[in-house]
């Protein structure tokens, strides 16, 4: 098996962008150098994130594409924000300038950004709501005429077609699907309704990293669901990554990245992973490790990096998507050597994941360093040939790869 690596095109950026003073004053042309260097570097593509406020994904996508020629482009969507034909039309437009290179990431956020927005669906409501809307969208991008009835979204026929006329219309009509099998759906959702509706619609099923026996765990689960109505998924995870020559050049630049963040970046993030009803003050982890965490950050300090490791090679350290001291989610981070980064990605990839979407601060400083220690590692499946900055690196695997017996790891040091 081969693996895909995709990098992150979202602001914000910075040595340390979870912390003011760690955070550039970046604009478009920063994001423009973004996916020039992820798609120059041969990444299979980029996650561009949602949220309210910070920049809006399709534009970001249709803005930077002129200066790519390879690279996918997966967008999150919330559902409802745009009709499902609009969407559609915004699809079909992207994938004929592209070549066919959108992917959709689905992603039905939470309540207070969907409130925010204008979607008023609660939890479970808003995935019933979602199957409809996405399958829509597929008619829709597929070039299917007689609209959509469902109990959420309806669908008129194609006005040409309801007019009689098959006639072209202004501006530039009858676009063809140039993905023949529609834009591959990516996505999530851990919840129930969350699995049921990633089983029927999803093509490859997105979960936040844990430690690779755990997420594998998840995804036979996810997997025996979607056995059950006959389909068959592809899975993939998201994961920061601190990857360098040796592992203690790794845990210093983590140790570093410690340094410069707060206690109260940590606090912030432990209360809003706290189970409902706890506060800081009242919750008792039944991990020790966790425990011994919390309690050094309740005496207003942070642990050592070292003192985050859940795994080999798996942090719960800061991060821009949160200091997950609690347990491993949206933060957790890959950090070692590129040998041991590798063996531990091929461990992820022995339980089933096989896209690896991966982020590192600052974002164009770091993808040159994934791309130049950890590709010529790797099996890379990115649909072309994956450059390779270094050949005395890929020289250098080759001769290990004589060496040793196809079942040995790297050593984990
Ligand atoms: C890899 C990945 C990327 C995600 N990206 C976004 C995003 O850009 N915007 C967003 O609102 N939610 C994002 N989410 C979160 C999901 O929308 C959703 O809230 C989460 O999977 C919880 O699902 P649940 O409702 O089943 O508990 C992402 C989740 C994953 C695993």
């Amino acid at each position: 098996m081969a693996v895909k690596i995709l990098w992150y095109l979202t602001a914000p950026d910075g040595t340390v962008p979870w912390e003011p003073d760690g955070r550039w004053d970046t604009g478009f042309d920063h994001l423009q150098q973004l996916a020039a260097t992820i798609d120059k570097l041969g990444y299979y593509g980029a996650l561009l994130a949602t949220g309210f406020g910070g920049n809006e994904v399709l534009t970001v996508a249709s803005a930077t594409l002129s200066v790519t020629k390879r690279m996918k482009f997966l967008a999150a969507i919330h559902p409802g924000l745009l009709s499902p034909a609009k969407l559609a039309q915004i699809a079909l437009t992207f994938d004929n300038f592209s070549g066919g290179r959108l992917l959709l990431n689905a992603v039905n956020g939470n309540d207070a950004t969907s409130h925010a927005f204008g979607v008023h669906y609660g939890h479970d409501e808003r995935y019933d709501f979602s199957r409809e809307y996405w399958q829509a969208f597929k008619e829709s991008y597929l070039g299917q005429e007689h609209g959509y009835q469902g109990k959420f979204v309806q669908l008129a026929p194609r006005p040409q077609l309801a007019a009689g006329s098959r006639r072209g219309v202004a501006g530039g009509g009858g676009l063809k699907p140039v993905q023949p099998n529609g834009v591959e759906l990516w996505g999530a959702g851990t919840s129930a309704p969350g699995v049921a509706h990633s089983v029927e619609l999803l093509d490859v099923y997105l979960s936040f990293a844990n430690t690779p026996p755990k997420l594998g765990e998840k995804f036979r689960r996810v997997a025996a669901e979607a056995a059950k109505l006959g389909r068959t998924l592809r899975f993939g995870t998201r994961l920061q990554i601190i990857v360098r020559e040796t592992e203690q050049e790794a845990w210093d630049y983590a140790q570093w990245l410690v340094d410069n963040t707060s206690v109260e970046y940590a606090i912030e993030s432990i209360k809003r992973q706290l189970p409902p009803g706890e506060t800081l003050e009242t919750y008792q982890s039944p991990d020790p490790q966790v425990q011994r965490n919390l309690d050094v950050i309740r005496s207003g300090r942070l642990p050592a990096a070292k003192d985050f490791e859940i795994y080999p090679n798996i942090w719960t350290g800061p991060a821009l998507h949160g200091f997950n001291v609690l347990g491993p989610l949206a933060g957790t981070t890959l950090v070692g050597s590129a040998e041991n980064i590798a063996t531990r990605i091929r461990e992820f990839e022995a339980e089933g994941a096989e896209a690896f979407i991966l982020s590192g601060w600052p974002l164009i400083e770091e993808a040159h360093r994934v791309a130049d220690l950890l590709f010529p590692l790797l099996d890379l499946d990115h649909g072309f040939d994956v450059p390779i900055l270094n050949k005395s690196r890929l020289a250098a695997r080759k001769a290990t790869a004589v060496e040793s017996t196809p079942t040995q790891k790297a050593a984990y040091v």
